[in-house]
């Protein structure tokens, strides 16, 4: 399974998912991130808005993990995250 590394509350993170994942179920699933929540998945109701830096809010559900390899974003709460292994 493909490795990604991003940033996420200024803490570097890296996670083993299949490219195509969206990052919010990564957040929710695999990095115990509970200020972050989802309903659509679709890209329409702006439940899984993050912060990504520099750029402003962004749905995390329409991001795959493909897209996301490098990038830094801020959870709501800045909530704490385990490293993936
Ligand atoms: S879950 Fe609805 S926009 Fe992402």
């Amino acid at each position: 399974m493909p490795e990604h590394e991003f940033l996420l509350n200024d803490r570097p993170v890296r996670v083993r998912c299949d490219d195509d994942t969206p990052l919010v179920l990564v957040l929710r699933d695999q990095l115990g991130c509970t200020d972050v929540n989802y309903a659509c998945l679709m890209g329409t109701c702006g439940t899984c808005t993050i912060e990504e830096t520099g750029h402003g809010p962004v749905r995390s559900c329409q991001i795959a993990m493909r897209e996301a390899q490098g990038r830094s974003f801020r959870t709501p709460g800045g909530s704490s995250v385990t490293l993936g292994d």
